[in-house]
């Protein structure tokens, strides 16, 4: 059975004791009856004490925004797979449509990546979507599957299995427009297709797909409720404890 999984990319915001009254807001109110997974991806400065205060709550994990592609060594700036690791961190975020835009990563850029951080014993939540122009001109479909098929199918099933895949229409983040629950169910379940003609039925069925895109507590319920929509991938709405907080009750 897939995970819901629903996670808060802080990207580049919030002080420290902004973050840590953050955390400890949301996890005074969660749920108690949902299985859903919440995942904190804070600056990594916090990393460490975040998956402290976290470590309590065995459904609550923590998520790097990016990694090195390399291992270690004179990268002057850069965190490794290896620091991630050794400061708690369960996830990275990759492929981030931020990062490839303002940081021009490329696909093999981001298979390095994805290499390193499964060597570290990390999961990898892989961000894939289309610019507007692309949808417009109905090249969507095959511009997320060349995404997916040069930065992920090359992993073994084992390592497969430690994957999330995040689709997020570069269109709809941050731009306060969100994907209809059935345009992002229709290429949720396309993703799904691919991953079955890779890798096979069960590995499709198991893997959780999330939707990123100015996701919140209006939207959220529509979006989960879709088959092939397994939770949520949060920028500004996972900044505010309430707003998070509904997003994950709306499952
Ligand atoms: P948004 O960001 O929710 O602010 O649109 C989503 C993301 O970029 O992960």
């Amino acid at each position: 059975m897939r995970k819901n999984i629903v996670v808060g990319n802080w990207k580049m915001n919030l002080k420290r004791e902004e973050s840590l009254e953050l955390v400890s807001a949301v996890l005074s109110k969660l749920p108690e009856d949902k299985n859903t997974e919440v995942v904190f991806a804070p600056s990594f400065l916090y990393l460490y004490k975040i998956a402290k205060l976290c470590s309590d709550f065995e459904r609550v994990k923590v998520s790097a925004q990016n990694c090195s592609k390399e291992g270690k060594g004179a990268f002057t700036g850069e965190i490794s797979s290896e620091m991630i690791e050794s400061s708690n961190g369960d996830y990275v975020i990759i492929g981030h449509s931020e990062r490839r835009e303002f940081f021009k990563e490329t696909n093999a850029d981001l298979v390095q990546k994805i290499n390193m951080a499964l060597a570290n014993n990390l999961k990898v939540i892989f961000c894939c979507g289309e610019r507007l122009n692309q949808r417009e001109e109905s090249t969507h479909f095959d511009w997320v599957k060349q995404q997916i098929n040069e930065s992920l199918f090359h992993l073994s099933v084992a390592d497969f299995n430690n994957i999330v895949i995040a689709y997020e229409p570069i269109w709809a983040i941050g731009t306060g427009i969100t994907a209809t629950s059935e345009q992002a169910q229709e290429m949720h379940g396309f993703i799904r297709t691919i991953i079955s003609e890779k890798f096979g039925n069960e590995i499709a069925e198991n893997t959780s797909i999330l939707y990123g895109g100015s996701c919140n507590p209006n939207n959220a319920k529509d979006l989960f409720t879709q088959k092939d929509i397994d939770g949520g991938l949060i920028g500004g709405a996972s900044l505010n404890a309430d707003d998070f907080l509904a997003i994950i009750h709306s499952f």
